[in-house]
């Protein structure tokens, strides 16, 4: 079996790439740069125009869908318009699955990426290509990164009472697999990872692990979206869930070390 990863170098994608490879899919990722790797077939596609993506989707059995861009002015044009672009181009080569990974929240909490998120998953419902959307929680990195950036002052800015649950990119990826191999399900799942945390126990974790004393300078996200986040907006009792906890990420990513 044949399988499409697009945004195949992201976060994810280097982790489920292999995973798959180990279960015995052939795997064709996609890059808007060209890649050379022995084990992967690398295909250059921009999801902005469409460049490369009927090669890309010509002969595979299923597509991976991870291709995103959170940032800047060509959210809308990548992950709707893009994901229109690739759910039309693997209608007409005949794929049999489309498996959109999206965000938990994506329906309740108003950022403006996940509208885009939301928008997409609707063109994937919508189109010929059998599908499934997973909607994962924040990845461990994901929160690791955002909470380098709220401290980027000194103090971690940031409201207390909002509530995560990140989630290991291994166990999403397992998931992924798993999704792939069973088949459409038509429906969207949620996958989160295995605690849900308040922001003022996840900076705690954070600076034990990281042997560093950032304070807390809590700050309350105003209005509907302070309300999502604080009621649990990014969170799901969805289960399975994942297995690696936040203190996992941290002492693989820090080993308790003080002063990194
Ligand atoms: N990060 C999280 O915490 C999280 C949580 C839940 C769900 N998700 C979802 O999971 C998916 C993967 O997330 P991630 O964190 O692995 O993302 P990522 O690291 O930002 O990777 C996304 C990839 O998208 C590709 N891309 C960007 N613009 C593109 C374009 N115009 N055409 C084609 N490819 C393009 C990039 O690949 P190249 O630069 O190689 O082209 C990039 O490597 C996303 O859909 C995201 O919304 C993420």
């Amino acid at each position: 079996m044949r399988v499409l990863v697009t945004g195949a170098g992201g976060r994810l994608g280097r982790v489920v790439v292999p995973r798959l490879r180990e279960e015995g899919w052939t795997v064709r990722a996609t890059s808007r740069h060209a890649r050379d790797e022995p084990t992967v077939e690398w295909v250059t596609v921009d999801l902005a125009t469409g460049e490369g993506l009927r090669p890309a989707v010509a002969g595979v059995d299923a597509v991976l869908h991870l291709a995103s861009t959170p940032k800047g002015r060509q959210t809308h044009r990548v992950d709707v318009l893009g994901t229109r672009r690739l759910v039309v181009a693997a209608g007409e080569a005949g794929v049999r699955h489309l498996v959109y990974v999206s965000i938990v929240g994506v329906d309740r909490v108003p950022i403006p990426y996940y509208r885009h998120k939301r928008d997409a998953e609707q063109v994937v419902a919508a189109g010929e290509v059998p599908w499934t959307v997973l909607r994962a929680t924040q990845f461990g990195g994901f929160l690791d990164e955002a909470l380098r950036a709220a401290s980027r002052l000194g103090p971690v800015i940031g409201d207390p009472a909002v509530v995560a649950q990140p989630v290991d990119p291994r166990d999403v990826a397992e998931r992924l697999v798993q999704r792939l191999t069973a088949g459409p399900l038509r429906r969207i799942e949620e996958y989160g990872g295995p605690q849900v945390l308040r922001f003022d126990e996840a900076v705690r974790a954070w600076n034990a692990a990281r042997g560093t004393r950032r304070p807390l300078l809590p700050v309350r996200v105003p209005g509907r979206l302070g309300r999502e986040l604080r009621a649990g907006g990014l969170v799901t009792g969805a289960t399975p869930r994942g297995i690696r906890t936040w203190s996992e990420y941290l002492s693989d990513t820090y080993g308790g070390t003080a002063g990194k």
